[in-house]
């Protein structure tokens, strides 16, 4: 069988699984359009499984289209695409229905750290490369993937850190006590952990700031706003929020909004957030955010270049950080941002 009609007859046979065969397997346009699809498959592509996250912020959104137009047949890919909406069990499916297919690569944006040596096992047992994007996991035998590309979380909350000690020395307010609220992005994944620990390396250092609480907001918009109403009303002196990205940042603009406190450079509550998106461009010249420290969601075209390699016969870095920066309102937010592609 050849690797389209492999493909094809997976997917129609995972999909009669899932739906329980309640319908005809395929209707006419749907098989006109697969016989459209399997003449323009060109055998030579390289087939690649994508298990991602899920569309929980802006900053996955920009995370998929750059793995999308990068895999692409023009540049000799054929994308096999899961959103897992956020659930690890949707990612476990996705990657044994990658390896049914007999894939050529997997690339898993993993939701949380723990939880992979089994299908990981099985991947590697189906002699298929596995490659991690974004966040990281914890396995027994490191060998269960090829290489990781992604951020240096830890010292980005670090640097978050250091930013709120200069900050708080410039307005001579270092001596004062300092109560902070943290919303955590899903606990548990790369990115929170990291954030986390490395904010509390500084918090550890001065022992006037008091972290007042941590709120697990899954990386959304609804649940930031929701989580911060909430702490609003349990304490009325949060001087600093940090919050582990843009998303649940907009949120707790909201509930901020709402409750009338005031916030960013000039108001009450100094607001720290993660990932430098484009509409916290706008927040921080709106002066709603006072720094934003980035995280580099562009994997695709270092993805494409990795399994070219791999496709040689190379060997690559096992771990690959991407380069980032942090922006506050101090710089010349609005040229920048017209330099910035998400
Ligand atoms: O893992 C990266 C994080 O996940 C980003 O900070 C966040 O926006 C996303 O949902």
């Amino acid at each position: 069988m050849n690797k389209f009609l492999r493909l094809m007859v997976t997917m129609t046979l995972l999909f009669l699984l899932c739906a329980g065969c309640g319908r005809k397997p395929e209707d006419s346009q749907e098989t006109a359009s697969r016989e459209k699809e399997e003449m323009a498959f060109d055998e030579n592509l390289i087939v690649v499984g994508v298990s991602q996250v899920g569309a929980e912020s802006d900053w996955r959104n920009a995370h998929t289209e750059s793995i999308k137009a990068a895999l692409t047949p023009e540049a000799g890919f054929y994308l096999v695409f899961e959103d897992a909406q956020q659930k690890q069990e949707n990612q476990i499916k996705a990657v044994r229905s990658f390896i049914l297919q007999e894939v050529d690569y997997i690339v898993l944006a993993p939701i949380l750290e723990s939880g992979w040596d089994a299908v990981l096992q099985e991947a590697k047992d189906a002699g298929i490369p596995v490659i991690l994007l974004d966040r990281k996991v914890q396995v027994e035998d490191e060998d269960l993937y090829t290489c990781w590309i992604g951020a240096d979380f830890e010292k980005e909350g670090e640097e978050a850190g250091r930013w709120l000690e200069r900050y708080l020395r410039s307005q001579g307010r270092d001596e004062e006590e300092v109560n902070i609220v943290t919303l955590q992005g899903t606990v548990g994944a790369s990115a929170q952990i990291g954030r986390t620990n490395g904010f509390a390396s500084i918090l550890a250092g001065n022992e006037n700031w008091n972290m007042l609480e941590m709120v697990d907001a899954d990386y959304t918009q609804a649940k930031g706003r929701e989580a911060m109403e909430e702490m609003l009303k349990k304490y009325d002196d949060i001087d600093v929020l940090v919050s582990e990205n843009d998303n649940m940042t907009f949120g707790a603009i909201d509930a901020m909004k709402a409750a009338g406190r005031t916030f960013g450079p000039g108001g009450d509550i100094t607001v720290i957030s993660f990932d430098a998106v484009s509409a916290a461009f706008d927040a921080m010249m709106a002066g709603e955010i006072n720094a934003d420290f980035e995280c580099n969601p562009l994997h695709g075209p270092r993805l494409a270049e990795i399994i070219k390699e791999l496709e040689a016969g190379n060997t690559v870095d096992r771990v690959q950080y991407m380069k980032e920066e942090y922006f506050d309102t101090s710089m010349d937010l609005a040229r920048i941002q017209k330099t910035r592609a998400y």
